[in-house]
């Protein structure tokens, strides 16, 4: 976070400034942010040097979401020389902006059309039994751990191959390894660190054994091109001459991964641990799930089911990206703030699903406020808004109305009694950062919320509504 902080002050004045450090704001995103909207309301600025902007609320966030000329986005933290292997890896949609990120996103489109997700099911389903199988009653299991695992295999198979997985699970490990040197060394860029020219290096070397790899997929699909997953079914726009160029597809595929898997294991997990958390909300999706017995097992659900309301709720609660930054790229006024090029603006999803002008009790976990609610696309936005609104949304809702489900229809999950539970947002996600251990109870079992500790009770009231 704050990495591409660049902006440098030139005045000082009365604005709403709390000056602090940047890497202490790195340590604890949330509680930064908590502590400059209670300090400042819905917007200010942080200051170490120079000056990162906050904005909380739909009215800023509407102000820098829809005006995507002037706030850009830039993902990657280190972006490798030119022509490097890291620098086509990190070129991905998210890099990019104005007609080139329009144009990009909509030769991406077609595997993200909801008549193509039928496809996907079945292999949704197979993956998640396959984890199931190894679940019994009296186990505890992580459930960190375990939906890391299941997305990293779902991810890969629908993004890379779904006949078969085996390479495709490599790619995704590799993927997955290449994001985590990137997001150490990103940080290093503000912290340095004795050892961090060694890691570049050998960043590099990694980003040009995950290309290679990425290309060999490409050779492999290119070959057998009739298959369903999202890099088949770009290979065949390109063949039919409306396509990404194979270097453009490995930016794409890159990003496409990192932007998938760990934003959905997150939700994932905090969705389960709400609903061990909250019994009679669990108990209702209990009652829903038997009731819906004559559907198919993994069937997603309509759009006006208690599950798709916990779905919604859990993404408002604690949304899987909690925040994301802008950069500005010519002078602007932004509030009482004039931006001179270069400064960095951070919005929070986090923040602004929290606020309780928007919602009554942000804190509780309450799946029927959304019986009635019907906030504006800027004050519920778990997938972002605007020109760059998440294209994997829809796909990711899918994949969690068929995981959550088919956990919940084999065992009662009860949170191990003591657990210590904290969150941050790590690389904007918002992540567990402890283990999130729960014990596999028959389904005759009752639902019991368990006692935790830990600073996840300053992001989420654990009592019934
Ligand atoms: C629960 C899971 C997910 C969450 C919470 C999430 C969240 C987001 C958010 C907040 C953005 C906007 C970023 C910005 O404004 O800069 C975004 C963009 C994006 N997401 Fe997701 N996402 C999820 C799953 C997925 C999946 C499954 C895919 C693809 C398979 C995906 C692909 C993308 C892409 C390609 C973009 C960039 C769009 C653009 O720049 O035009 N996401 N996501």
């Amino acid at each position: 976070m704050l990495r591409t902080a660049t902006a440098r002050i030139t005045k000082k004045s009365a604005l709403p400034i709390t000056r602090g450090s940047f890497s202490a704001a790195a340590e604890d995103p949330l509680g930064t942010m908590r502590r400059l909207y209670e300090e400042h309301g819905e917007i200010s600025a942080l200051e170490d040097g120079q000056r990162v902007i906050f904005v909380f609320g739909p009215e800023f966030n509407q102000r820098v979401l829809s005006d995507a000329e002037t706030f850009h986005s830039y993902f990657f933290p280190i972006r490798g020389p030119r022509d490097s292997a890291q620098r086509r890896l990190t070129s991905g949609l998210l890099s990019q902006n104005g007609a080139r990120h329009r144009e990009q996103r909509r030769l991406l489109l077609a595997p993200f059309q909801k008549r193509v997700f039928p496809a996907y099911v079945q292999r949704i389903a197979e993956l998640t039994h396959a984890m199931l199988r190894d679940w019994r009653v009296g186990q505890t299991r992580d459930l960190h751990v375990e939906m890391n695992s299941l997305l990293l295999r779902i991810t890969s198979s629908l993004l890379f191959g779904l006949n078969d997985s085996g390479l495709a699970l490599e790619l995704g490990e590799m993927i997955d390894r290449w994001g985590a040197m990137s997001q150490r060394i990103g940080l290093a860029a503000i912290i340095p660190q004795p050892q961090s020219h060694g890691r570049y290096q050998g960043l590099l070397a990694y980003a040009e054994q995950l290309e290679t790899g990425i290309r060999r997929m490409i050779g492999l699909r290119r070959c057998d091109p009739s298959g369903d997953d999202v890099l088949s079914i770009l290979l065949r726009s390109q063949a039919a001459g409306d396509g990404l160029t194979d270097e453009e597809l490995i930016g794409q595929a890159a990003l496409l991964f990192s932007a998938a898997h760990l934003t959905t294991a997150h939700s994932l997990t905090w969705t389960l641990f709400l609903l061990a958390q909250h019994p009679s909300q669990g108990r209702r999706l209990s009652e829903e799930l038997t009731s819906d017995c004559a559907r198919p097992a993994l069937h997603p659900v309509e759009s006006d089911s208690f599950l798709d309301r916990v779905i919604k709720e859990s993404l408002r609660i604690l949304p899987g990206s909690a925040y994301v930054q802008r950069v500005a790229m010519k002078p602007v006024s932004l509030g009482p703030f004039r931006l001179s090029r270069g400064t960095v603006v951070v919005f929070s999803q986090f923040m602004t699903h929290h606020m309780p002008t928007l919602y009554e009790q942000p804190e509780r976990f309450h799946p029927d406020r959304w019986l009635s609610l019907r906030p504006s696309p800027y004050a519920y936005l778990p997938f972002g808004a605007g020109a760059r609104r998440c294209m994997g949304g829809p796909l990711a809702e899918m994949i969690m109305k068929l995981v959550a489900p088919a956990i919940w229809r084999r065992f009662r999950l009860r949170v191990v009694p003591g657990s210590t539970i904290d969150a941050n947002a790590i690389s904007t996600m918002l992540a567990p950062l402890t283990p999130v251990r729960v014990q596999l109870h028959p389904l005759d079992a009752p639902l019991k919320a368990s006692p935790v500790e830990g600073n996840i009770h300053r992001y989420v009231e654990m009592v019934e509504v």
